[in-house]
């Protein structure tokens, strides 16, 4: 039976000492200490010992157990730093090796123009409202006082996705909506795409952007819709521009005006810029239309205002000297770079 023990004494710690990982090592310790396992079994044949020879097999048997405990424990911590060591290695990062860099992107000029224009209007108390690009006839046109044979309503003006519907032609359909929906006073711009049926070339694209601006209250005269423009013009092209009002038409106000700044590249003597003229009509304007008023169930004789629709587009391509309206909407990375 002793030579048995030290038998298993001898395999136990020559498998242990080959083990090369933390599930072996258990697997052996159930197979020699384990309740099933050879130390056990070979305890359970005690009984046929003589009473001499117990104590001296049982302290034998004791002694071993606690040997290859012991090789356990130690192979176990050495098979874990093993384990790391591996796993630190595999995983072993080179914090001096150059990064990959990142290309950054940037603000697309019409962005630029628009968050600036934003800036402004918010300055002077104007909230930020957004409009539907999928307009009904009735905002597009009909609540604006367009009347039913206007020429705008012609298919080769409007791109039309149904009877009733179709894609905006100006952000003044918003007005009606913010007039119907808000409660008085009123003070808002609505920036956004807008859609003609137009030939492409170097001025003109069946997708372009306005902002709308629309203010209602008690006694607003034309004096204020020109201090509101006055004050903006200058803070886009610089203190010394000038503005000028044109007479002119629209069907939703009255009186209508289209609204020129002196050429901030020449200032005023004519250049390329403005072609010649020394001026650059950059938005209409009128006093809201009674009717208008009395059709969002605003009552004309105790409220008035105006609105204006600015072209973001002509505003961008004078600011950066570009010389054709399409290169802002054909997204050339060559182009936009230059603006980031
Ligand atoms: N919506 C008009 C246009 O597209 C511009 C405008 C807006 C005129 C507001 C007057 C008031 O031409």
């Amino acid at each position: 039976m002793k030579t048995k023990l030290e038998e298993i004494r001898c395999t136990a710690k020559k498998l242990l000492s080959e083990a090369e990982s933390i599930r072996e090592i258990e697997d052996l310790r159930v197979r020699f200490l384990g309740k099933k396992g050879e130390l056990t079994a070979i305890l359970k044949q005690m009984g046929g010992l003589s009473s001499e020879e117990r104590p001296v097999v049982g302290q034998l048997a004791n002694e071993i157990r606690g040997d290859i405990e012991e090789t356990i424990e130690s192979v176990k911590k050495t098979v874990t730093e093993k384990e790391l060591q591996l796993k630190l290695e595999a995983e072993k990062l080179d914090v001096t090796m150059p990064g990959k860099k990142h290309e950054v992107g940037g603000l697309h000029p019409l962005n630029r123009v628009l968050e600036d224009m934003i800036d402004i209007f918010r300055s002077m108390g104007f909230d930020v409202v957004d409009g539907p690009e999928v307009e009904t006839d009735y905002y597009n046109f009909e609540a604006l006082n367009v009347p039913f044979d206007h020429p705008a309503r012609d298919m080769q003006d409007t791109f039309y996705l149904a009877d009733n519907l179709l894609l905006r032609t100006q952000t003044s359909a918003a007005q009606i909506r913010v007039m119907e929906n808000r409660t008085l006073p009123i003070r808002i711009i609505c920036p956004g795409r807008v859609f003609r049926a137009d030939e492409v070339d170097a001025t003109h694209s069946p997708v372009f952007h306005q902002i709308e601006g629309l203010v209602i209250d008690k006694g607003i005269t034309m004096c204020d819709l020109k201090g509101t423009l006055e004050q903006f013009a200058r803070e886009i092209y610089g203190d010394d521009t000038k503005i000028k009002f044109r007479p002119s038409f629209f069907p939703f106000t009255e009186p209508s005006v289209e609204v020129d700044v002196s050429c901030s590249e020449c200032g005023g003597k004519g250049c390329r810029v403005c072609k010649g003229s020394g001026w650059i009509e950059i938005l209409g304007a009128g006093m809201v239309h009674p009717k208008v008023l009395k059709g969002c169930g605003i009552d004309p004789d105790e409220y008035s205002g105006f609105a204006f629709g600015i072209g973001l587009d002509r505003l961008t391509t004078t600011r950066y000297k570009i010389s054709d309206i399409r290169m802002l909407f054909e997204n050339d990375l060559r182009f936009l770079k230059q603006f980031n």
